[in-house]
């Protein structure tokens, strides 16, 4: 009896850790040779840390590695190249002055008598691009162009340096739909050939379109294997945010339908520096004692309506519409409209200062922190030591720095400083990335709070569950429109799914 052909490759019981965090815990994942397996699970699973393990990026605390069913040590990419393997990750790493020809081989290069050899790089790049649908221009600059055909140059590079197990991290976040689609005949006949791929992906619909098998994640751990021909939708959700995993919902009182917008936009454009609409005639409005949450796939216009809203970008020559609170146009709108960002270490802390200052920043001419012309230092300690204890921020002190606070717990610091600031208006994004599930129902309940307290919050999050769990209304952004407002409570993974892929009826 001829032996079975061992998988292309194997990851045996890898565990890996990150100080407390254990992101992989005995995972154990199969992939055969010529098939797509889809890697699945929520924000957080531990997809990315377990394919930086199979590309030599991370050395697992404990498991085994495989490679045609022979043993592999992968102590960096270097490694993981050599023994065929080959990794698109979430960000591209190309170099943008460079052609894509120079992109493709560099590293790797074709030479002649010592020197780059272009016109092989680029019969290189063509002959690929033949092979597996791959079209790209071999000497157009990578700056030119659009995110799509320079994540074909990142299958280029992994292809010339011969990857037989190709790994892509979450690829189509960054796509339109028409990309997406165009990328899935790349990879199939990637498999075709022989190759086999990984598509790591939160997305259910593409797994079901393209791939062959999948493994779901949660928490570190492998929470259902399946054939895709054989499985459901419904069945991949459970394995995937298990049935308790969605977080509890804090309905609020409907606003009456009559009530003022606290906050509306009306029918905003705005557009970039050359020209191309980011957002087009959006309009919506938000109320008192409302949370509305804005979801889309990234990059589909949520970042400039947040900033539009914000007044982080103020209307260019070429935009158009308005933004109004309370009915009235604002252009300084620091006083009404709190803001907590996404990049809460950039953004919205100093992290070389302490957790008090950084609660009362911005808060500073407020008389009772004040001495005479400067601040009190006792009077900004005991204003930070009320917010702590409101807000339930873990920190060895107030005089700490805030970079040492845990992620949770700087995004509630920043959360106490913006809510407690009272502002008729929130805006807030991701308020859980990267956050501890118990830190996770604390931030929900301080912002349903607020919405009780009558703020009108404008919430964006790339959580479903988060958005299902707080907000009033969701509106579902594609292409820099909105194309779907949906009732909290009638919010499925599958409406929702359909209008952020652009195909809700
Ligand atoms: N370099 C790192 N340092 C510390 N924690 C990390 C690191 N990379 C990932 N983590 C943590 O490991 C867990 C799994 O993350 P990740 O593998 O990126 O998940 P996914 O790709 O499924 O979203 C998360 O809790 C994340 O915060
Ligand atoms: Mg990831």
């Amino acid at each position: 009896m001829p032996a079975e052909t061992p998988p292309a490759a194997e990851l045996v019981g890898i565990t890996k850790r990150f100080g407390p965090v254990l992101a992989n815990d005995g995972v154990d994942l199969s992939i055969a040779r010529g098939e797509i397996h889809a890697l699945v699970g929520e924000n957080g699973a531990g997809k990315s840390t377990l394919m930086s393990v199979l590309y030599g990026l991370h050395r697992p605390d404990s498991g085994r590695i495989l490679r045609n069913g022979s043993p592999v040590r992968l102590r960096s990419p270097a490694d993981a190249i050599a023994h065929g393997l080959g990794m698109v990750h979430q960000r591209f790493r190309l170099f943008p002055g460079l052609t894509v020809a120079e992109n493709v081989v560099i590293g790797a290069e074709p030479t002649r008598r010592g020197v780059l050899d272009l016109a092989a790089a680029r019969e290189e790049v063509e002959r690929l691009g033949e092979l597996y649908g791959l079209r790209a221009d071999p000497s157009a600059v990578v700056r030119d162009l659009p995110i799509g055909v320079r994540q074909r140059v990142e299958i280029l590079k992994a292809l010339h340096r011969r990857a037989e197990v190709l790994i892509l991290d979450e690829p189509t976040a960054v796509l339109t739909p028409g990309e997406a689609a165009r990328l899935f005949e790349v990879l199939r006949a990637v498999t075709r050939a022989g190759l086999s791929v990984v598509l790591v992906t939160h997305r259910l619909g593409e797994v079901l379109a393209v791939g062959d098998r999948v493994t779901v994640l949660r928490g570190g751990r492998v929470t259902g294997r399946f054939t895709v021909a054989e499985t459901t939708a419904d069945e991949l959700v459970v394995a995937m945010i298990g049935r308790s995993a969605s977080p509890a919902r804090h309905p609020g009182r409907r606003a009456a339908a009559g009530t003022p917008y606290a906050l509306e936009v009306r029918e905003l454009t705005v557009r970039d520096r050359d020209g191309v609409a980011r957002l087009s005639g959006v309009s919506f409005g938000v109320r008192a004692g409302e949370i509305v949450g804005v979801a889309g796939v990234a990059g589909s216009g949520q970042r400039e309506l947040v900033d539009a809203v914000t007044g982080l970008h103020p209307p260019g020559p070429r935009d158009a519409g308005a933004v109004l609170l309370s009915g009235r146009p604002v252009l300084r709108r620091e006083a009404a409209v709190a803001y907590v960002p996404e990049d809460r270490h950039g953004r919205a802390t100093a992290a070389d200062m302490s957790l008090a200052e950084n609660l009362v920043m911005g808060d500073q001419r407020s008389p009772g922190l004040r001495r005479g012309p400067g601040l009190s230092a006792a009077a900004v300690r005991d204003r930070a030591r009320e917010l702590v204890g409101r807000f339930a921020i873990r920190a060895a002190s107030v005089d700490a720095p805030i970079s040492t606070l845990s992620g949770g717990n700087a995004q509630k610091a920043v959360l106490a400083r913006e809510l407690s600031r009272r502002t008729p208006v929130i805006v807030i994004e991701e308020p859980t990335q990267g956050v501890d599930v118990g830190a996770q129902e604390q931030i929900h309940a301080l912002l349903a709070e607020a919405r009780d307290r009558g703020q009108a919050v404008l919430l964006q999050s790339s959580e479903l569950g988060e958005l299902r769990a707080l907000a009033d209304r969701i509106l579902v952004m594609y292409g820099g429109r909105i194309v779907a407002q949906i009732p909290g409570d009638e919010a499925t993974d599958e409406r929702l799914g359909a209008a952020m892929a652009g195909t809700a009826a």
